[in-house]
């Protein structure tokens, strides 16, 4: 069998080793791999390469992708999209793996429905797909803000400021709720709770009422923007308030060992699953087991947050 691995969407920390694990899984089982670049634009536009051992070699520990991606506003139409199988066809690729986020897992049910056998790999630093307890890249990423946050605390300790973190994540909180958690985050503002910002300012108040000395506040993208919350807290609170966007650092560098692993548990069985006859399906890991869901229902929901571990980030910090 011959098989297609692409990734599309914003690259995460443990997409390399994702390919990896495809590949090397797919030579244990006999089969080719053929890697398509920069994601469906890759697809639409012919652009492969074969892949053997030696071209995953040495990429386990490293961020981004070798097979560059994109967000492939060609393969949206469907005049890319059956460019898209054409290409597949030319190649004999019999099945492909898609490693990728919401949007990816859109673009493979499309494809699949077209005929073309697709698995996809949840890789999103977003962490917001159902049927798996982690994304690929997400806990990279908020390992990535907490090292920043230990460093932003030392000169809010001696300015003696508030500081507004703003974190990526789209519309969801996962991000910023994570590392809120992870690093002790005095108030948490995610999209799905809408907290007022004066509630936060008070709640501000009172801390250094009790003799704290800085804050820190963790923002979700999808809340609003930093410099618009720290002009409001300012004004509220009376405290000096500093904004950092963290952006497209939390897409990069080395991914953590747990990405690693999940990464390559879920690229060798995606692979598996694809050589089984099994495909229109996201492999997952739920409570440490691989699991399976069907495109339809991931592309249909988003992952919501968990109000159990916003409670917790919201009882201990002081
Ligand atoms: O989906 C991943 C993500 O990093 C989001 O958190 C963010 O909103 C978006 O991608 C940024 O996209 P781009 O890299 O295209 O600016």
């Amino acid at each position: 069998m011959k098989l297609g691995v692409l990734t599309s969407g914003g690259d995460a920390p443990g997409m390399n080793a994702a390919i990896r694990a495809v590949v090397r899984r797919a030579f244990a089982l006999n089969c080719e791999t053929v890697g398509f670049l920069h994601g469906f634009n890759g697809l639409v536009k012919g652009e492969w390469r074969k892949m053997t051992q030696a071209s995953v070699a040495g990429i386990i520990q490293r961020g981004g992708t070798i097979l560059r991606t994109a967000r492939s506003q060609d393969f949206i139409e469907p005049a890319g999209r059956d460019a898209a199988l054409r290409t597949l066809e030319k190649t004999g690729v019999e099945g492909l793996v898609v490693i990728g986020g919401g949007g990816s897992a859109v673009g493979a049910m499309a494809l699949d429905a077209m005929g073309m056998p697709v698995v996809t790999v949840p890789s999103t630093v977003d962490n917001d797909l159902l049927g798996t307890d982690v994304t690929i890249g997400h806990m990279s990423a908020v390992n990535t803000v907490v090292q920043s946050v230990n460093s932003i605390r030392d000169t809010a300790t001696s300015h003696e400021r508030i500081f507004v973190i703003e974190t990526m994540g789209r519309d969801t909180g996962h991000i910023a709720l994570n590392a809120g958690l992870a690093s002790g985050a005095e108030s948490i503002l995610i999209p799905e709770m809408k907290t007022p910002l004066e509630d936060v300012s008070k709640r501000i108040l009172n801390a250094h009422a009790r003799g704290k000395s800085h804050s820190i506040i963790m923002l979700a993208e999808g809340y609003g923007h930093g410099f618009d919350v720290a002009r409001t807290i300012q004004a509220t609170s009376g405290l000096e308030t500093r904004v950092i966007v963290l952006g497209h650092l939390q897409r990069g560098g080395s991914p953590l060992a747990s990405d690693r692993i999940i990464a390559s548990r879920l690229g060798a069985h995606a692979t598996d699953i694809m050589v089984g006859g099994r495909h229109d399906l996201q492999v997952g890991l739920v409570s440490g087991t691989l699991v399976e869901t069907p495109l339809e229902e991931v592309c249909a929901q988003r992952r919501e947050i968990s109000l159990d571990i916003y409670d917790l980030a919201r009882s201990l910090s002081g």
